[in-house]
């Protein structure tokens, strides 16, 4: 069992990251005063496994758990489900002392993070994530949101919840194509963040790879840590957050231009990594070499490293939406495995040379 403090100003929580920690909830939450019952949002595969066990772990702290069901995935983040998400929290008298739960993925934690922070003006909020990337990301930082027919996550707060109960023990369901979009993730915190996770990883991936639970509270703990310094120098999002974004331009041009068709979002940062590299060595800011270490690190944890991309001009035109351009397009690249720095008014022309290079039309 292991415990990382994310510590933001005056809100500062706990993420606690082992096997068995659902069923050990009781111990692992902070007092919650006079909260009485628990909200539990999941949907209908993770509330089957987790709900009853989390919810008699509760039971001995005094909660009653209540179970709010949710579609799977990113369908649960419209304002319609979060809209009838407050009508039942309302209709049952959920008090302002009461606790809403999310317990399921990044879709879920998102969702019921927001319901939380709104619900007569924010209730006391618990995470319980049960994918991978909830796990190393999601929910952790604070970030909530729903979707617009518009976009993505244009709607939401920032609230950072009372507690994270990370068990790695419920990683073992997950379907492969999910664990891999989250080793995406953990691929990068490694490269772009945690050069000891990454020399780790190319020694021996085996044992994550197993999704052996050793490995992965060990894993699970180190990425919690890199987000949890990250998000505690930089709670809203304006300088060294954007570190995290690493492989994310790219990424989000791909998730946008083939949307709901196309790849996961774990997928298309991997690509967007591999990008990442190439560019940094083309435009001379990394020693070379780092393409090839992302490609074979990528490889390693059967993440895809090329395919077939959008024409560059989409893609090109997909950075000019992505939040992080400001007057010319903005990149996270690495000096170093390790060394991100933030790199303004990269060329267009760099971009679209490394682009056709991996094979955009
Ligand atoms: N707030 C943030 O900082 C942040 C960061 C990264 C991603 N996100 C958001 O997270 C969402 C993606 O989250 P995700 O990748 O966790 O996927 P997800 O929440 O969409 O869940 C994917 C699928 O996994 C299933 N699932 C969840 N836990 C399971 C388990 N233990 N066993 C079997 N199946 C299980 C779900 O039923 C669902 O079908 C996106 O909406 C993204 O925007 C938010
Ligand atoms: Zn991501």
């Amino acid at each position: 069992m292991v415990r990382v403090t994310v510590g933001v100003k005056g809100r500062a929580y706990d993420v606690t990251i082992g096997s068995g920690v659902i069923e050990r909830a009781g111990d692992h939450l902070p007092d919650l005063q006079q909260a009485t019952r628990a909200f539990v949002v999941a949907d209908r595969t993770v509330a089957d496994a987790w709900f009853e066990p989390l919810a008699s772990a509760l039971v001995d702290r005094g909660l009653t758990c209540v179970h709010l069901a949710v579609p799977r995935g990113e369908g649960a983040k419209t304002l319609e489900v979060y809209e009838a998400l407050l009508h039942q929290l309302a209709t049952q008298e959920a008090h302002r002392d009461d606790v809403v739960v999310g317990l399921g993925g990044g879709s879920v934690g998102d969702l019921s993070g927001f319901v939380a922070a709104t619900y007569m003006r924010g209730v006391p909020f618990v995470q319980v994530p049960t994918t991978l990337t909830a796990q190393v990301d999601a929910s952790i930082g604070g970030k909530t949101a729903v979707n617009l027919p518009e976009g993505k996550n244009l709607v939401g707060v920032f609230a950072q919840p009372r507690a994270v109960l990370a068990d790695v023990a419920s990683l073992a369901t997950l379907a492969d194509r999910d664990f891999r979009s989250g080793l995406a993730e953990v691929a990068k915190y490694a490269i772009a963040l945690d050069v000891e996770l990454l020399a780790s990883l190319e020694r021996d991936p085996a044992g994550l790879l197993a999704r052996e639970p050793g490995a992965l509270e060990d894993v699970v703990a180190r990425c919690v840590r890199v987000k949890a310094r990250t998000v505690a120098a930089d709670e809203r999002d304006a300088g060294e957050r954007l570190f995290l974004n690493y492989g994310h331009t790219l990424g989000h041009a791909l998730e946008r231009l083939d949307a709901f068709a196309g790849r996961t979002h774990g997928e298309a940062i991997s690509l967007g990594m591999v990008f990442a590299a190439r560019l940094a060595e083309s435009m001379g800011t990394c020693e070379p070499g780092l393409a090839g270490r992302t490609t074979r690190l990528l490889a390693s944890l059967g993440l895809e490293t090329a395919g077939a991309l959008p024409p560059a001009g989409e893609i090109l035109a997909a950075f000019r939406l992505d939040k992080k351009y400001q007057g010319g397009v903005r990149f996270v690249l690495l000096e170093d495995v390790g060394r991100p720095a933030v790199v303004d008014d990269v060329p267009e022309a760099a971009a679209r040379a490394v682009l056709e290079e991996m094979g955009a039309a």
